[in-house]
């Protein structure tokens, strides 16, 4: 176990700034949490449970306890249903999405190469190429930092929707997740109508791919449009896709023509707040230090030595030109502390 005062997160926060936290306690098991969480005091609140940082932005030191997993191990049991994968929460998911792919578990080829640890998969609901983590939880363990016990959620319980979870909204830092159990297949079924993948597989003469060769194309379109946190900090996605009524969308494409979007039921359409702020002249821009991704503009990057402050400056100015433009709120994904 690590228990550090005054710890620098800048290698836990994948936009890689420079901040601090009063405490830093990184624990190896549930016992150790256990021990952990029922010794806190209000000394040592507020708490904030960390994964890998991978969504979120720091816009001062937290003056107070981060706590962060590293409750490593994965179990594969298979069952009728399927195969049930118990996976530690301070686990890279995508070790676990590349050990699934070599082990004949089938689902998660989609969720490639999505930084963040397992943990967090089950707060963000992380998604990617017509997949959400959703699809595939079965079963959530944590610690209750209120009764100090442990708990155990189902998918239902956690309420997912569209990069939502209960852990991300009503019980936002009541829960330190401890091990997050997915259900595989091993029958692949792979998913390739979503985007660019079905071109990506063409240009490699692929008609049918095997689950190693979509991993490897998801991965090569991520790496040429997402920029690598280790060289330019980011955390993905910064802003949500949002959803408008079909009537909205309809305005839109009478003033803009054919424009991208995802049906989400008859009545609802998602609009890539990328598109809308490339369209506002933001892609590539900078303001201070903080910039949008020249590949990918739905992504605010660090241009080096940013503070929280100047991409929280930059957040704004962003969103304040996509409603001036289009009158559509676009709300940021990433957790802003
Ligand atoms: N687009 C533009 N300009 C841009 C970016 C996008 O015109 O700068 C257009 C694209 O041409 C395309 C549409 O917008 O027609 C959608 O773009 P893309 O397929 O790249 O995906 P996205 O909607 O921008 C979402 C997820 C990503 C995920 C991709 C692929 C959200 C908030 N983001 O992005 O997730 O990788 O789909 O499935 O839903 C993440 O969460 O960190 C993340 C990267």
């Amino acid at each position: 176990m690590k228990d550090i005062s005054d710890f620098n997160l800048k290698h836990h926060n994948t936009f890689g700034i420079d901040v601090k936290c009063r405490r830093f306690i990184e624990f190896d098991s549930v016992d150790e949490l256990l021990q952990v969480v029922n010794s806190l005091t209000d000394v040592d609140k507020p708490i904030l449970v960390l994964g890998g940082g991978s969504n979120m932005l720091f816009t001062s030191d937290f003056n107070g306890t981060v706590l962060h997993s590293a409750i490593k191990g994965h179990v594969a049991v298979k069952t009728d249903e399927g195969i049930m994968l118990r996976c530690g929460s301070g686990e890279i998911w995508d070790d676990i999405v590349s050990l699934c792919v070599s082990n004949r578990m089938y689902g998660a080829e989609n969720l490639s190469l999505i930084p963040g640890e397992v943990g967090a998969t089950a707060v963000q609901n992380i998604g990617a190429y017509g997949a959400e983590v959703k699809d595939l939880i079965i079963k959530v363990e944590a610690v209750d930092l209120q009764t100090g016990k442990l708990c155990e959620f189902t998918n239902e319980d956690c309420e997912y929707a569209y990069r939502k979870s209960k852990f991300k909204g009503e019980w936002r830092n009541r829960f330190v997740i401890t091990y997050v159990t997915y259900k595989l297949s091993d029958e692949f079924c792979p998913c390739i109508e979503y985007g660019n993948i079905r071109s990506e597989l063409d240009k490699r003469n692929i008609v049918t791919p095997t689950a190693e060769q979509l991993r490897n194309v998801i991965i090569d379109i991520r790496n040429a449009k997402l920029p690598d946190p280790k060289v330019e900090g980011n955390a993905g996605s910064f802003f949500m896709n949002p959803v408008v009524p079909k009537s909205k969308y309809e305005e839109l494409v009478a003033q803009y023509g054919n424009i991208p979007h995802y049906t989400v039921d008859n009545g609802l359409e998602k609009i890539p707040a990328g598109w809308m702020i490339e369209q506002c002249g933001w892609k590539g821009k900078s303001l201070g230090k903080a910039g949008v991704h020249s590949r990918q503009a739905l992504v605010l990057v660090n241009r080096g030595g940013a503070e929280g402050r100047d991409v929280v400056a930059l957040c704004e100015a962003v969103k304040h030109d996509v409603k001036d433009k289009f009158g559509i709120n676009i709300m940021p994904e990433v957790n802003i502390i």
